[in-house]
């Protein structure tokens, strides 16, 4: 064991209590406890998600380190998200962070989250390696509250190429989902009713913005006078072309996504391509990049779907190169809501 680094990962940034433990950068194990108490509001209540996330964390930490086989004592040190994230939730995996680093006299690592998320595409599992992309790579990055191209020169070295002005995709899928009826998060129902529809059957508005950045609040809006214009005159109309909706909602965005992407990779020449954040678990999104990388000569690089939502396992692999770069955080560390204050 000479030589090898354990890293405990602890992450509760939104709705999911995650702990995992990482050996290098082979995932020992992975424990995610999910909060089914948001489902019945249709969206996350942030003081109902502390409460959970303080119920789960210990039973979710000692279950990491149980499946792993290792105790506390084998730990060389705690990474955990300090943002961005809900406050109130981050509190909770902060300060249990603190309190075991005290308690065992083991340093803390801060980790932010959306980082976690792309390098989650270096993590190797105990009984097969899997795809690692070569530096420097482009990761789109796609979540509930993110949307963004990412140049990545390093595992502690990335920049933001381009970013949304408003919604993140996830946000259109789970807004639109709502104004459908459907439940929350509405990601997952959209991609499975979209595989039933014609992708074609309905058109709605592409975004016209600078740089390499995104906009989804047109999509949104133009999606949203599709469907009253049409219940006006049918109040059928939704339930009776559901799956057409679905896979035209999913067809622009994965789209505008794709189109955005394609630009960065040929202005800066990188073709190694990954895709990370819950959104990269939609099965249209996962078969267009594929495509357009089969037509582009791209190495393209989806992550496995264990790893697409909120996990402790990419904390851990991103508190691990911040190990090995010295870069640990002192006692009097607050977590943070926003990206920009992470930066
Ligand atoms: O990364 P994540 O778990 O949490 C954040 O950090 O935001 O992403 C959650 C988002 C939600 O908007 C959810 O609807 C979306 O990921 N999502 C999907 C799919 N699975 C999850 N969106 C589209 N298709 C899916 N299969
Ligand atoms: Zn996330």
């Amino acid at each position: 064991m000479n030589g090898e680094i354990t890293i405990l990962g602890i992450e509760s940034s939104c709705d999911d209590t995650s702990a995992a433990v990482l050996r290098d950068n082979v995932l020992l194990s992975n424990v995610i406890a999910s909060q089914a108490v948001h489902i019945k509001y249709g969206g996350v209540i942030p003081e109902l998600a502390s409460r959970a996330h303080q119920q789960n964390i210990i039973p979710v930490v000692d279950t990491a380190l149980k499946e792993a086989g290792i105790t506390i004592d084998e730990v060389d040190a705690i990474a955990f998200t300090r943002g961005p994230g809900l406050v109130g939730s981050l509190l909770v995996g902060v300060s249990f962070a603190k309190g075991l680093s005290i308690a065992q006299n083991i340093p803390l690592v801060e980790v932010n989250h959306l980082q976690g998320h792309i390098l989650s595409h270096l993590i190797d599992l105990p009984d097969r390696e899997l795809p690692h992309p070569r530096f420097p790579f482009l990761c789109l990055l796609v979540s509930g509250g993110h949307t963004q191209i990412v140049r990545v020169d390093s595992p502690t070295e990335m920049e933001i190429l381009g970013t949304t002005i408003d919604d993140a995709a996830g946000e259109a899928f789970d807004k639109c989902a709502k104004v459908m009826g459907l439940p929350y998060p509405g990601g997952p129902v959209i991609d499975r009713l979209a595989q039933e529809g014609d992708p074609k059957a309905f058109h709605f508005a592409h975004p016209h913005v600078e740089g390499y950045n995104y906009s989804f609040s047109g999509l949104k809006t133009s999606f949203l006078y599709t469907l009253r214009d049409a219940v006006k005159e049918n109040p059928d109309f939704i339930e009776q072309h559901k799956a057409d909706l679905c896979a035209s909602l999913q067809h622009t965005i994965i789209e505008i996504l794709l189109k955005q992407l394609v630009r960065v990779s040929k202005e800066t020449g990188i073709r190694d391509i990954a895709i990370a954040g819950g959104v990269s678990a939609n099965s249209g999104l996962r078969n267009g990049i594929q495509r357009e990388g089969k037509k582009r000569g791209w190495r393209t690089f989806l992550p496995e779907f264990k790893f697409t939502t909120d996990n402790a396992a990419m904390i851990a692999m991103a508190g691990y190169h911040r190990y090995q770069k010295g870069q640990f955080s002192s006692l009097d560390i607050a977590p943070v809501a926003r990206l920009e204050e992470l930066l």
